[in-house]
């Protein structure tokens, strides 16, 4: 049986080697993907499923002895008459196995010095995989996705409670698989039986929440390669739908343009929907019917990052459809720019995660009152934040942590108290002004100019590093790629 008992990559990789000397074929699944290394500290190809492992080796630390942790992977979901949805791997399962097929679950087993790993799975089945693509199968989970042991799915429900006899506690994501929920009471019912107990106590049950969303929090090298990889390719993607915007007369040209640039290079699925708004709709937060006409007076907000992996990203620009700002729009758009820019400066370890807010929201309330759609009435920045005068412009929080999801979710706060920043976390910076006729009184001349400017940033040791940085973002600049002069 492998022991995985260390923390460290170095470890995990003693530890594959272990699993080798057991007759386990160091694989992986990504090797037909060509990943290029954007950082030389990462080789390409080889380190991957080692990730995994050491993550696993990570819980197991955290968790007493004598635990079993249940983690369900996704299934198929109908979206009409025989056909699914695309399928999406659930994110606290894949950041424990890397596994990315359904109807699949993984099982951490921790008696003393012996974790073991063991994957239930869908069986090799020709047929099956003829007509619905291919299965790793019960082998499969073993050589390539270095599992102990490996059973049928089917069997799941049965073997656990095998599996659980005689431990004490269970771990898992209470509350996010319903069915799950279900099932770990009926399997309490069964294994703490006064009748039939084995157990000299009774086994008890606890959410994994808390390890795996601190765990994932922090990303390591390769996630932080795999969120550069999709922020990189989402960027250039961006270039060249400003680049088409010129000639574009249907907000949806330009989400196709998105996609066409993304999938091109391997980022075949998007984070979430793209957001693609001209004039209006550039004030609307999560529009995605992307199906209105573009007039050339308009601006156009593009909120899209494509998913590498699984690993997400978040970039927004906002441009005008003629390749020149008007005079009001330049004004707003300056103020979000400058906010933005003083929210990211703020990123830095030991900084906390209210800091980046506290930073954008004097720079938006200073520009509104300065450009006359905010009236000041005598009272000071402080207090026009304090009275959240900024609320019918500015209505949502500047940041968010990006991984997986690109809502991560991790928690802002531990304790009540705002998180310290650490390196390996991923945020977006993303402030925004948006201005339409349900504002009162305001000079129609500022009516449906929305504004939204993000990125999404890695805190580096010694401060940030802006993993999206190649879409332009100066006011000049992207004026000069859109009108392409
Ligand atoms: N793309 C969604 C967001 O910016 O949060
Ligand atoms: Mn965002
Ligand atoms: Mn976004």
């Amino acid at each position: 049986m492998k022991k995985i008992l260390s923390v460290s990559l170095t470890a995990s990789l003693i530890s594959l080697s272990c699993a080798n000397e057991n007759n386990k074929e160091q694989t992986n699944s990504f090797r037909s993907l060509n990943l290029h290394p954007v950082s030389a500290t990462l080789a390409p190809e080889v380190l991957e499923m080692k990730y995994f492992a050491d993550r696993r080796a990570r819980l197991f630390e955290q968790i007493p002895d004598n635990s079993v942790v249940v983690l369900p992977s996704h299934s198929e979901i109908i979206s009409s008459y025989d056909q699914n949805y695309s399928f999406r791997q659930d994110s606290n399962f894949y950041y424990m196995t890397g596994f990315n097929e359904p109807d699949s679950v993984a099982v951490l087993v921790k008696n003393g010095q012996e974790h073991k790993f063991i994957l239930f799975v869908r069986p090799n089945d020709p047929l099956r995989e003829q007509w619905n693509g291919y299965r790793a199968g019960l082998e499969g989970a073993k050589t390539q996705y270095l599992a102990d042991e490996s059973y049928e799915f089917s069997d799941f429900d049965t073997k656990i409670l095998e599996i659980l006899n005689n431990q004490d506690m269970l771990y898992f994501d209470l509350g996010s698989h319903k069915e799950y929920d279900t099932k770990a009471i009926s399997w309490l019912e069964v294994i703490n039986n006064p009748r039939t107990r084995i157990n000299s106590k009774p086994l008890q049950i606890a959410s994994i929440g808390n390890i795996t969303l601190e765990m994932r929090l922090i990303k390591d090298d390769y996630e932080q390669y795999l969120i550069e990889k999709a922020s990189k390719i989402s960027a250039a993607a961006h270039t060249k739908v400003m680049q088409a915007a010129l000639t574009a007369n249907h907000e949806y040209e330009l989400e196709a343009e998105f996609r066409y640039e993304t999938a091109k290079f391997g980022a075949t699925k998007q984070s979430y929907e793209p957001i693609v708004g001209a004039g209006r709709n550039t004030t609307v937060l999560h529009y995605i019917e992307n199906d209105a006409d573009i007039q050339r007076t308009d601006l156009v907000l593009i909120d899209a990052g494509a998913e590498y992996m699984n690993y997400a990203t978040d970039i927004t620009r906002t441009f005008p459809a003629s390749g020149k700002f008007s005079e009001e729009q330049k004004q707003i758009y300056n103020i979000v720019l400058k906010a933005q820019l003083a929210g990211i400066e703020q990123i830095k370890p030991g900084h906390t995660y209210d800091q980046m807010n506290k930073a954008i929201l004097p720079v938006l309330v200073e520009g509104l009152v300065e450009v006359g759609l905010l009236d000041a009435n005598g009272k000071s920045v402080e207090q026009l934040i304090e009275e959240n005068a900024y609320r019918p412009f500015y209505m949502h929080s500047c940041c968010h942590w990006v991984g997986l999801d690109v809502h991560d979710p991790s928690s802002q706060k531990v304790n009540g108290k705002f998180r310290e920043l650490k390196p390996g976390m991923v945020l977006t910076v993303e402030p925004g002004l948006y201005i339409n006729d349900t504002i009162k009184d305001i000079d129609s001349k500022w009516i449906n100019i929305g504004v939204r400017i993000e990125d999404t940033v890695l805190v580096t040791e010694d401060g940030y590093k802006i993993l999206t940085k190649d879409v332009p973002k100066q006011l000049s600049e992207v004026e000069q790629v859109v009108s392409g002069q």
